[in-house]
């Protein structure tokens, strides 16, 4: 079998591949279809496409000697100012191949270049504007200096929406032979939200264990307790029910081998859920952000969630 990284072995390598970003696709496709690429900014949270559309972009301009003419740079590399300007001079050096006048040069996950090499980069970009386009990709925007963002198309990549999510859901499990059940695909949105790659190595790790992806092994696999679960937790609570509350919470927290920390988490997403009025859901967070203080400090994280369903319990 194939033991590939899927995010990988499923990245789109065409514009028509892509999922959801519809406007940007848009506008890329345009500037690749007159050969005219700009400087460009990419901007957004993990795993929407960032990257993905930058080697898109290299493959439609240059086919199959987009390699020669793409020079990846990323945050695992030596980021330090002279081996950025030395390797990049390197590459703008020489003459792009095939039609395109220019060569790309993608900074990816530059949110972490200090403002000194952004200044040094700047003066790069200005040497090499005949003969190189740089795509910075970022996960936010105020982390680049206003005169780079200033020579850059800047595009604000969005978290992809959950119909976004269901096709591509349905694409991979059509490749991989899965099963996966309704109720998964709203389990898997609401773990994911529209990150793509964690999407894909939860399913990559879920079918591990079974082509058969229920919500149950989705919740299991990524250390998530089911909600349905916690909102009975929390309602039992709340109508004073402690030692009922107590005993299904640890019961959940030991079943799934989760952490206090995991339950607090999902604790205070679901209070949100509850049929209760906004005062007593405001004193509930506040109580979940003391009691996650204490462990992060180290404090027992069975005491500490004891303490937060007896205080739950309280009027
Ligand atoms: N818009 C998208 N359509 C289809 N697959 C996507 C999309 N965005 C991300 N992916 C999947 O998620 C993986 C990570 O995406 P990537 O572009 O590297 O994210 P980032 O925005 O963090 O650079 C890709 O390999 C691909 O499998
Ligand atoms: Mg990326």
């Amino acid at each position: 079998m194939d033991s590939s990284i899927w995010v990988e072995r499923h990245r789109p390598k065409t514009f028509d591949e892509m999922v959801g970003q519809k406007e940007i696709v848009k506008r890329i496709k345009a500037f690749v279809g007159h050969k005219n690429v700009p400087n460009m900014l990419f901007a957004g949270p993990a795993g929407v496409g960032k990257t993905t559309i930058a080697l898109v972009i290299a493959r439609e301009l240059y086919g199959d000697s987009w390699r020669e003419n793409f020079l990846e740079l990323n945050a695992s590399d030596d980021r330090g100012i002279d081996v950025v300007r030395n390797t990049i001079k390197d590459f703008a050096r020489t003459k792009s191949i095939g039609d395109a006048p220019f060569k790309i040069i993608l900074l990816d996950e530059s949110d972490s270049l200090t403002r000194d090499a952004q200044q040094a980069l700047r003066r790069t970009m200005e040497q090499y504007s005949n003969s190189c386009r740089f795509i910075f990709s970022v996960n936010y925007s105020s982390k680049i200096i206003d005169p780079i963002q200033s020579r850059c198309s800047v595009f604000r990549f969005r978290p992809l929406e959950k119909n976004d999510v269901r096709e591509i859901i349905t694409n991979i499990a059509k490749h991989e032979k899965l099963r996966v059940e309704e109720k998964s695909v709203y389990a898997l949105f609401e773990l994911c939200g529209g990150d793509v790659r964690r999407l894909g190595n939860i399913l990559q790790s879920c079918a591990s264990v079974d082509k058969h992806i229920t919500s149950e092994l989705i919740y299991k696999v990524a250390s998530y307790a089911d909600p349905k679960e916690v909102r009975d937790i929390l309602s039992l609570a709340i109508k004073g029910e402690f030692i009922k509350s107590r005993d299904l919470l640890l019961n959940v927290m030991l079943r799934d081998g989760l952490s206090g920390i995991d339950m607090i988490k999902q604790i205070q997403k679901e209070i949100w859920n509850l049929q209760i009025d906004d005062i007593k859901k405001l004193s509930m967070t506040e109580r979940c952000g003391e009691i996650e203080f204490r462990m992060v400090e180290g404090s027992d994280e069975f005491l500490q969630m004891e303490g937060l369903i007896a205080s739950f319990c309280k009027k």
